[in-house]
């Protein structure tokens, strides 16, 4: 792999995806572009970077950046974003809104795992809250991560990691080898590939986002024009998940931290006491 190579494809996914590539770039190039090298039938890791470089193939450099996107999760991870959504935010949303549409948008929901968490958490909390549908919109930027995630299927490891047995039991169906989840909660939540280095309104008004682990991989200035833009989509009782190791310190004041719990952002200028904020 020649620097310029390296570079090439440096700009390329920062341009492309936001992907900030780390100091231990050769190695993750190698283990992430060895699969695409030999697919598309290239030699190896360095001709596919040539060819990336010299040929303007558009089909090409969406596999490297798909490939290069880090899709870890599993079922409600972290367990903290979850409970306080049942416990505090969806109580306090659901009184202030009284009936119809909550709208929470899992914004890089890699294979589908994080919102199927929501949707496995709202259909108990269902009789509690009779009168509240809750729309949740997953996106990601992955072509490859929305089919598994629209599929719903997923292998007995996926399903052992941070699923509860009751749960499997209750929402999953094996299938051979495979779990899927039911087809009531796979047509509760509407997949939709989105770029979040694009213009974010089509998005709508939201309730809820979870934009957890994607931030991560981002310079301070995407960071900051994502969550600007996420702030303007927010009720204003809105709040914003970030990932355990994410915040919005140091980036943007248009959130800031929900006093007590960790991850929770609430809108800094908003100050209707209404909803989440009744929490704090
Ligand atoms: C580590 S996963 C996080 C999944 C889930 N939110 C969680 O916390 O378990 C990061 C996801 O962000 C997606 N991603 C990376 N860059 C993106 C971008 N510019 N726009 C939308 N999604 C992106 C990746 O495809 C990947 O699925």
């Amino acid at each position: 792999m020649t620097p310029e190579d390296i570079e090439h494809l440096a700009a390329t996914l920062k341009a492309r995806s936001g992907l900030i590539l780390g100091s231990d770039k050769t190695y993750l190039i190698e283990s992430r572009l060895s699969p695409v090298a030999r697919r598309e039938g290239f030699a190896n890791v360095s001709a596919l970077l040539s060819a990336l470089r010299t040929k303007r193939d558009e089909k090409l450099m969406a596999s490297v950046t798909d490939a290069m996107t880090t899709n870890e999760t599993f079922f409600f991870r972290d367990k903290a974003p979850f409970d306080q959504f049942k416990s505090d935010i969806l109580p306090a949303l659901a009184k202030a809104r009284l009936s119809g549409d909550l709208k929470v948008w899992c914004a890089a929901c890699s294979t589908g795992q994080e919102p199927y968490s929501l949707a496995m958490l709202m259909d108990e909390a269902k009789p509690q809250f009779p009168r509240i549908n809750l729309d949740i919109l997953a996106t990601d930027i992955s072509d490859r991560c929305l089919e598994k995630a629209q599929a719903g299927l997923y292998t007995q490891f996926e399903v052992q990691r941070g699923l509860p047995i009751t749960m499997m039991v209750k929402h999953f169906e094996k299938v051979d080898e495979m779990w899927r989840i039911s087809p009531k909660l796979r047509s509760s939540i509407r997949f939709k590939k989105l770029n979040l280095l694009e213009d974010l309104r089509s998005v709508g008004r939201q309730d809820v986002i979870y934009c957890r682990n994607v931030l991560i991989y981002f310079d301070i200035e995407t960071k900051k024009r994502v969550l600007e833009q996420m702030a303007t989509l927010l009720a204003d009782d809105g709040c914003l998940f970030l990932g355990a190791a994410e915040t919005v310190l140091g980036i943007t004041d248009a959130f800031k931290p929900m006093p007590g719990m960790r991850g929770l952002y609430i809108k800094n200028a908003a100050s209707a006491q209404t909803g989440a904020r009744r929490t704090a």
